[in-house]
């Protein structure tokens, strides 16, 4: 019977993380199970930065954005035995299995300490909605929220300006940001590394719209496709619409977690601990079809997350 869990944030941090802290550390508490908070994700780990929580430790954040624990790369976990060291700092309080909240390269850690020994149970916790064989990420929602709101207004803008403006939304190599927000804000046009890009089919399209009685149009696409900037002189040059680029960078990682995320990462980690509770290790946390299951972390890595192409169709059926 594990007596004593910890829990760590790691990657990217999201909003509903700290949810998700909550609900391991208090599910733990509740069943008698000391728990410690290990700061800067898998650095702290290996630094001995604990934190044992108390009943009191965890009021008062779930609704607040960010990580309470920090989080942090560390790429030097990948050394064995950098992750020999952080097995020797857990035994000092006795820490016998850890949850893990973070997106794939913190899934990798979790399945490597498994394998040394130590139960893990990861979370997903990435706005960028790109981990596998999960409906929805922690984070993913609060952050398709924000983009909605940046889109809404700068449609404003735009409108009023007649213009063409591209918003360039992060997800790393996933579309699922950039597809979700176009539908919510009538986008003319969505780009992602999965739709892949062509230019002239998008100048085409832009140039009809102009020769329309639209005025204005919207383009969102996900980070690293192609320089924003740069497409937006483009565009102007080949369709004579006024064109404006905003990239939203980091401000769509923070803010006030949505109730979806909230009870997502809330759900999610009761799920954890009970499942290390009863000595299982190596899985992740899914949700599939408003159900809370778990699956070996292995088996994600065999595939990647795709966003299904009904979802780039409704796009072009709502132009
Ligand atoms: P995310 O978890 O959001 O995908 P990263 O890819 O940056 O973010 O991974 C987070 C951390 O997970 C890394 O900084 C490193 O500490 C750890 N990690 C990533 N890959 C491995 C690996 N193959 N083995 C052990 N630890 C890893
Ligand atoms: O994985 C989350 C994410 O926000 C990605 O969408 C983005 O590409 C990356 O992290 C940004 O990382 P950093 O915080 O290191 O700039």
């Amino acid at each position: 019977m594990v007596k004593t869990i910890g829990v760590l944030t790691s990657g990217g941090d999201a909003p509903g993380m700290n949810a998700a802290v909550r609900a391991v550390a208090r599910t733990c508490m509740n069943k008698g199970i000391d728990c410690y908070g290990v700061m800067l994700g898998y650095k702290g780990l290996h630094e001995g930065n604990f934190y044992k929580f108390n009943k009191s430790s965890t009021r008062n954040i779930i609704n607040v954005g960010g990580t309470i624990l920090k989080s942090a790369r560390y790429p030097e976990f990948k050394d064995v035995k950098i992750r020999e060291e952080a097995i020797e700092q857990m035994k000092t309080v006795g820490m016998e299995a850890l949850v893990v909240v973070g997106g794939d390269g913190s899934y990798h850690g979790a399945l490597e300490l498994t394998k040394m020994g130590i139960n893990c149970i990861g979370l997903p916790g990435t706005i960028d909605n790109d981990i596998p064989d999960t409906d929805y990420t922690i984070g993913f929602d609060t952050c398709l929220n924000t983009i909605v709101e940046a889109l809404d207004r700068l449609r404003d803008t735009s409108m009023s300006h007649q213009r063409c403006t591209i918003l360039e939304v992060m997800g790393r190599s996933c579309g699922d940001l950039a597809v979700n927000a176009s539908i919510a804000c009538g986008a003319e046009a969505v780009i992602t590394a999965e739709t892949g890009f062509d230019e002239e089919k998008l100048i085409a399209l832009l140039k009809k719209s102009k020769a329309s009685d639209k005025q204005h149009a919207i383009v969102v696409i996900t980070e690293h496709v192609t320089d924003v900037n740069e497409l937006a002189k483009r565009i102007e040059a080949a369709t004579g619409f006024e064109t404006r680029a905003n990239v939203l960078g980091h401000l769509q990682r923070g803010g006030r977690p949505t109730a979806r995320d909230r009870i997502l990462a809330s759900r999610m980690g009761i799920k954890a601990v009970e499942l290390l509770e009863a000595g299982y290790g190596g899985l992740c946390i899914c949700e599939q079809g408003g159900l809370i299951v778990s699956e070996p972390i292995i088996d994600l890595f065999e595939h990647r997350r795709r966003v299904p192409e009904y979802l780039y169709s409704d796009v072009d059926k709502l132009r």
